[in-house]
Order: C-alpha cells, then sequence, then structure tokens
C-alpha cells in the first residue's frame, strides 16, 4: 500500500503497524495548497460555472475535469456547501483528475454543510489516489465535523492517518473522548477500546473495484432493457450523498419529476403526497413489530418507511431480479442496508415462507404492512397474510394505486365486507400532476381478526390430515406452508362480476404501462376517473386527502 494509509477501514489495524515506514515518505509530501489558495482557482461566480457545467453535460461526453473543478472551486466560494461537495463526488465517482484545490474544496464544503460521512469518505478517497495528499487542514475540518456529531471512532481513524501523515492535529475546542485518545498516543489500543465501545467501523467502500466503466460514465440508451432504472440509479449515484437516505430519496423525487416527467414518462414510486401518508401512517403504527413491503422497485419507498420509523427492521418482497439490484443498490447507498432486506421472489410464493427466512420466527409479527405490487394481488396476498396471522392486532396496512390503475376486488372486500376500518386517501399521483390515485389506510376489525383464527384453525386441521395422507403414500413434506395448500383455501368469490372486468381491465393498463409503448398522462387520467365512476355505486370513495 506505500505510503498511503486506510482510513475508516477494519483493516486499518493491520496497517497502522507498518505506519512507521510510512510516516518517512510521508514527511517530504509536498505540502497541498488550503483554503486561501482554492480562492485563486475560482475564476468565476459559482453560478456561471453552474451554467457552463450545465452546458457541458448537455453535450455527447461528461464534461470535462477542469470545468468540474471550476465548479467544485466556484461553489465553495460561493458558500454553496452541499452544491460544491457533490460535485465533488461526482469528479470522484468519474475518476475524474481534478487536482488536489479542487478535492479541498470540497471536502472543506461537505464538513461546512454538515456532510459528515461525505468530508469523510472524500478523505478516504484522496487518500487512495496516487496524485493528491490530504491536507492538515482537510483534515482537521472533516474532524470537526465527525466530533460535531459524536462519529468519534471514525475522528480516531483520522487522528491517526493525520499522524502517518506528519500532521499534527489541532486539538482545540473539541470533545473531550478525542483529546483522551490524541493524549493516550497509542493507537492499536485505542482504536480497540473504541471498536468495543461503538462497534466496528463501517466498510466504506468494496474490496474490490468492479472491472469495467464505472456506472455513472455509462451510455444508457433509451431503448435499452431497463433503461429507465439504470438511470435513475446514475442519478442517485451523481446527486445524492452516500449514507444520507434523504438526500437519496430527494434524488429519486428529482429524477421523477424533473427528468422523467418532463418527458411524458412516469416513475411507478410513492413519492410527494404518497411518501407524506405512509410515514405517517408508519409513524402511528403499533410499536414492536417489524413492517412488510410487497414491490420494491427501486428501494425509495422502503428508504422512507424507514427514515420515519428509524431501527424498524423492514421486508421488501420483489418479483423482478434487475428491481432488486436497483433496490438493493439504493438502499446500500444510502446506508440503509441494516434495516432493510430485499427479497426476491414473486408474493405468492414469499409469503408463505417469511417466518421460515426472517428469524427465529415464531413471534415474527408485523405492525405495518405496505402493499405496492400489482393490484389484483392484493386481495389475496392479505388473505394469506391473515391465514399466516402475521398481522399484530391494530396492524395497519396502506395500499396504492388503488385508483390508478386500481384494485376494485380488493376495495369492495375492505369496504363491502365489513372486516376493516379503512380510509380512501386521495391525493395528486406522484410526478403527473393531471391524474388523481388513492392509497388505503385500513386495520383490522377485532371479530374479523377473532373470525379468522377460526379459519386458521379449519386450515390447520385439513394440513394434519393432508399431512397425514402424504406420509401414508410415503411423500415426503418439503414445504408445509406452501402456496398450493393455500391455493386450496378458497377465496370468497362473492365479488361482483362488473368489479371483477374493472380488475381485468387495471391489469392490461398495468401490463401496458411494463410494456414497450408507455401509458400517455392524459390516458392515465381518463383511466383513473373511469375507475372512480365504476367503484362509487358500491359506496367506495374518498374518505381522507393527503397533500
Ligand atoms: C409500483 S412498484 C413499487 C414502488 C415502490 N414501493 C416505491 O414506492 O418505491 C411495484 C413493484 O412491485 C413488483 N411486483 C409486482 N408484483 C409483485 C409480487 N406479486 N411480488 C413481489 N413483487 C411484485 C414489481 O416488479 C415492481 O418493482
Amino acid at each position: 500500500m506505500g505510503r498511503r494509509v486506510q482510513v475508516g477501514l477494519g483493516v486499518f489495524l493491520s496497517v497502522a503497524a507498518t505506519a512507521s515506514s510510512a510516516k518517512a515518505g510521508v514527511a517530504t509530501a509536498p505540502r497541498p495548497k488550503t483554503k486561501g489558495a482554492a480562492a485563486k482557482g475560482a475564476s468565476k461566480p459559482w453560478p456561471q460555472a453552474l451554467a457552463d457545467l450545465d452546458q457541458a453535460r448537455h453535450g455527447r461526453d461528461p464534461p470535462a475535469p477542469k470545468i468540474m473543478k471550476a465548479a467544485v472551486i466556484a461553489c465553495k466560494e460561493g458558500k454553496q456547501w452541499d452544491r460544491a461537495a457533490k460535485l465533488l463526488r461526482e469528479g470522484s465517482n468519474l475518476r475524474y483528475r481534478m487536482g488536489q484545490e479542487a478535492w479541498e474544496a470540497g471536502i472543506y464544503s461537505a464538513a461546512q454543510a454538515d456532510m459528515w460521512r461525505a468530508a469523510y469518505n472524500l478523505i478516504e478517497d484522496m487518500d487512495l489516489r496516487e496524485d493528491l495528499t490530504p491536507s492538515k487542514d482537510a483534515f482537521q475540518v472533516a474532524l470537526k465535523a465527525l466530533d460535531k456529531h459524536g462519529q468519534t471512532a471514525r475522528a480516531a481513524h483520522l487522528l491517526a492517518a493525520m499522524r502517518e501523515y506528519g500532521h499534527t492535529p489541532d486539538l482545540k475546542g473539541l470533545s473531550t473522548p478525542i483529546t483522551a485518545l490524541d493524549k493516550a498516543g497509542t493507537w492499536d489500543e485505542a482504536l480497540d477500546k473504541l471498536e468495543e465501545d461503538h462497534g466496528p467501523p463501517i466498510p466504506l467502500r468494496p474490496l474490490a473495484r468492479p472491472i469495467g466503466p464505472p456506472l455513472e460514465t455509462m451510455e444508457i440508451k433509451p431503448g435499452n432493457p431497463y433503461a429507465k432504472e439504470i438511470r435513475l440509479l446514475q442519478h442517485v449515484f451523481r446527486e445524492a450523498c452516500r449514507g444520507e437516505p434523504v438526500t437519496v430519496c430527494a434524488a429519486i423525487e428529482q429524477f421523477g419529476e424533473g427528468v422523467l416527467g418532463g418527458r411524458g414518462q412516469w416513475l411507478k414510486v410513492a413519492g410527494g403526497a404518497k411518501s407524506g401518508c405512509l410515514r405517517a401512517v408508519m409513524q402511528g403504527a403499533p410499536p414492536g413489530g417489524q413492517i412488510l413491503e410487497v414491490g420494491a422497485y427501486c428501494g425509495f419507498s422502503s428508504s422512507q418507511m424507514t427514515m420515519a420509523v428509524p431501527g424498524v427492521q423492514i421486508s421488501t418482497l420483489e418479483v423482478d431480479p434487475v428491481h432488486v439490484v436497483i433496490a438493493r443498490s439504493v438502499i446500500n447507498f444510502g446506508g440503509l442496508t441494516k434495516w432493510i432486506d430485499v427479497w426476491t421472489g414473486h408474493s405468492k410464493d414469499i409469503l408463505p415462507r417469511l417466518r421460515m427466512r426472517y428469524g427465529n420466527c415464531q413471534n415474527l409479527k408485523y405492525s405495518a404492512a405496505f402493499f405496492d405490487q400489482k393490484g389484483s394481488r392484493y386481495d389475496e396476498d392479505l388473505t394469506a397474510l391473515e391465514r399466516l396471522q402475521l398481522l399484530k392486532p391494530g396492524a395497519v396496512l396502506v395500499a396504492d394505486n388503488v385508483l390508478k390503475p386500481g384494485a376494485p376486488i380488493f376495495l369492495w372486500h375492505l369496504f363491502c365486507q365489513d372486516n376493516y376500518e379503512a380510509q380512501v386517501v386521495t391525493m395528486q399521483e406522484f410526478a403527473m400532476e393531471i391524474s388523481e390515485d388513492w392509497m388505503t389506510v385500513s386495520v383490522q376489525k377485532e371479530q374479523a381478526a377473532l373470525d379468522t383464527l377460526d379459519d386458521v384453525a379449519d386450515y390447520k386441521k385439513q394440513l394434519a390430515e393432508d399431512l397425514e395422507a402424504m406420509a401414508l403414500r410415503g411423500e415426503e413434506d418439503v414445504w408445509p406452508e406452501g402456496k398450493d395448500r393455500f391455493e386450496k383455501y378458497e377465496l370468497h368469490d362473492d365479488v361482483p362480476e362488473e368489479l371483477k372486468v374493472l380488475s381485468k381491465e387495471a391489469d392490461r393498463m398495468r401490463d401496458k404501462a411494463i410494456g414497450k409503448g408507455s401509458v400517455p398522462f392524459q390516458e392515465w387520467a381518463k383511466f383513473a376517473n373511469d375507475v372512480k365512476r365504476r367503484v362509487a355505486p358500491f359506496g367506495i370513495e374518498v374518505t381522507a386527502q393527503s397533500y
């Protein structure tokens, strides 16, 4: 690893042992330019520098490093802290050589913007580059930002790395743990102790770089499969800050509204007023259980839910493996992997296996579920959840897109069977101003829950008989709670014919939207109005509004 020092990695401690030989090289490293020097580089005001960059972005190739570099420096000079930090990150992701000045400006800006993770990651990236040397000032501002946010373990890594570079840290105004660490001087022991107290440092970069060009610079042609989702991921990597899920969700919404919306394309995430409704409901869910989502797509709504109820475990099911990759990448980028598990498969296959996967799981219970899969599945998936007794008493269920393209059979069961307290919440569809959509928010009534228990007892009896018969025939039971068992368990078939027809039409509309020819916004709005008119005779109408 030459004289380079790895900061923030679990392997740091082993590196520290070789540090004394590394120091000689560090002592002679050229002193980098500092804040004052950066000012000299800013020849234009920041709006102009950003306009130049914008213009360059519209060209065929990615903007040249020097334009990006000028923009970083100009934004820093203009106190546009988060802009400067994000642009530096973008340049870093593009593997641009933007020079010491821009890096120093970006790190300084990240620290000023309170983006401590960004400041830390950027120092780490800088450390890996042969052409750059983090200066004392860069370390110092990042150290302050980490200290301010109680990131003692990371601050200790920076302190240790600073020393490897021959910088003497200025500890004035820093908190007691940091100054105590500095006094201790014995880094191995101090870091061991810190790990004990604060847990191991989070690994901040993969062990190996991917072969091939970075995703950010890959050209994605409009007709390519999953072009929309891959572009979305590029946008997130470019615009958001690693480890800051607020910025990740903001970037996704901005992509939906600003990028796709302008081209008449729809991003099917529960953004805008929908996300407000979802977050509010999650905060009102009974405590002590987990959250289930069906339909992860790109990980937007699961990230929103985690931010609404931090510390609650979320399982999100996704049938499309490419969407799984996108969702996992987005969630990982936002630093939420610990809280959100994306599981690949179709709900009808994996709902009965949730207990097997999650834990030690006879006690697995959900406080809330969010249905965002195909509307025509809502009814069956809810029945499966009820029969598997996976919902806590008082658990809330949110279902999206029940008007556009619609989930008429599910609505009928919610509103016409008296088993649920339910609300129909109206809102504008995310990034599609002209169309209304509805979400339902519902809680099962106590009596209905008891009736389900009776049903389940019947089901279990039937299951025991089946198992006995299988054993007699010498057949192995591989999947005790499998889908085939559930299919035997008929759903009520008393749904009015008109709603069954409407459900098929909704499925066709959904298929059309997923297929090659997208559905124009006008057509969506017209369809939503039609669904609204046709469910009204069944007493299904709006009871609440979300902005
Ligand atoms: C509307 S998107 C979900 C959006 C996401 N909840 C959000 O707001 O960020 C629907 C997703 O559900 C997935 N899906 C559809 N039917 C499913 C099923 N039965 N089981 C699991 N995933 C399903 C689709 O592949 C798609 O990615």
